[in-house]
């Protein structure tokens, strides 16, 4: 199947055509550029526009006779949003609706759209399923809602067959598809505490501690991205064997993850102690949302395989070598010297040693990042 990709060239959408690719279907990607990457478009021919110039738009759809649209392109940064909600409202809805102007005529079907979390806002229940009603708290979320609104009533406008996907915290790295682990503007958690294991005197501020959760920080759910990427392949099925109708999914991995178990889990993949201290909460956070995933399961036989906060990490670190070349090399505290070295000799070719011998660096050191 021909399928447009808008926002391709970024960290979920990269993945998506690289699975699409690999099943044999034609990603078509359209990326402003504006935080993605073209390098990271290898599947499938690269449009540079936004998706806002609908005229543009349409004729990529005509000249690449797409069949589907997998709408990701939008922004997607909670604080951003609270200080810029225009911005966010313009892109992740107008947009939405170009999309949909530019499909009148043209022979696509089908269209998934990703959305996320952010719909259910501050729910009372952790465990949220898509029957919860959405109460967003951030402008985020209120463009995703009035994105998803759009589509239910074009679907029935327009005879579309269309899915939103309710991403919880997309997470993790596949080296093949999204070469680099941490980008210059860094907002999520993971690569956050990442980034401070590997820069020597920091600090990782925690935002709360008196959450009511089991160890007082937030709670959130992780999926990897190649359990994402999966995703949109089932759904992507699923919908073009579909009459026209609109359908609303979880996508998550259904474990609740507290920001001090991220803490503790860097810590022991690369064998240091990471200083944290604790600041007030941020405005807008959730203290627990874990996602109910059964009913896209039970639709398309998905499960999410990859999405443990252990492989999570790891694929970050092994990402972020392939994506420097280079190589860490960590001494823990104690009196084992515990090293692990990842080596990158090209596309594929990744060496991954972990190593246990004495040294007589100091405790704590970092030894090398090359
Ligand atoms: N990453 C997550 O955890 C997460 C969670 C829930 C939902 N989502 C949603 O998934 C989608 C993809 O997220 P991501 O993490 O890959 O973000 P990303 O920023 O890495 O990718 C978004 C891409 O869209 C492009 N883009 C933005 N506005 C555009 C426009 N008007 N025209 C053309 N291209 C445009 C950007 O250049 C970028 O390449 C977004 O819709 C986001 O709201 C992400």
């Amino acid at each position: 199947m021909n399928v447009l990709v808008t926002g391709g060239a970024g960290y979920i959408g990269s993945q998506t055509c690289k699975v699409l690719a690999e099943s044999k279907h034609y990603p078509v990607v359209v990326d402003s550029l504006e935080l993605g990457r073209s390098e990271v478009v290898r599947w499938g021919p690269l449009y540079k526009l936004d998706v806002r110039d609908t005229a543009s738009l349409r004729e990529v759809l005509i000249k690449e006779r797409i069949e589907a649209i997998i709408h990701l392109a939008a922004y997607s940064r909670v604080e951003e949003s609270i200080f810029n909600p225009r911005k966010y409202l313009d892109n992740n809805v107008r947009g939405t609706l170009s999309i949909l102007s530019a499909i009148v005529g043209t022979g696509v079907r089908n269209l998934l759209f990703s959305s996320s979390c952010a719909v259910y806002g501050s729910p009372a229940e952790s465990v949220i399923d898509e029957k919860m009603d959405c109460c967003p708290v951030n402008p985020y979320g209120v463009s995703k809602v009035m994105a998803e609104n759009l589509l239910k009533v074009a679907s029935e406008q327009l005879g579309l067959s269309v899915m939103s996907l309710r991403y919880f915290n997309a997470a993790g790295l596949d080296a093949e598809a999204t070469p680099g682990g941490l980008n210059q503007v860094e907002t999520r958690l993971i690569p956050l505490v990442i980034r401070s294991s590997l820069e020597a005197n920091s600090k990782f501020l925690i935002n709360g501690s008196d959450y009511l959760t089991h160890d007082g920080t937030c709670i959130r759910d992780y999926i990897h991205i190649k359990d994402l990427g999966q995703a949109h392949l089932r759904a992507l099925e699923q919908i073009s064997e579909s009459s026209p109708g609109y359908s609303v999914f979880n996508l998550g991995s259904g474990i609740g993850t507290s920001v001090l178990q991220v803490i503790s889990e860097v810590e022991s993949a690369v064998g240091r102690k990471i200083s944290v201290e604790f600041g007030p909460r941020r405005l807008g956070d959730a203290p627990e949302l874990i996602a109910n995933w059964t009913s896209f399961s039970k639709l398309t036989g998905w499960r999410p395989n990859h999405s443990n906060l252990t492989e999570i990490v790891r694929s970050y670190l092994i990402g972020e070598t392939l994506n420097q070349k280079s190589c860490f090399e960590f001494r823990p505290s104690g009196d084992a010297l515990h090293e692990i070295s990842l080596h990158s000799s090209g596309r594929g070719g990744l060496e991954m040693k972990l190593r246990e011998n004495q040294g007589n660096a100091s405790s704590g050191d970092l030894v090398s990042v090359r």
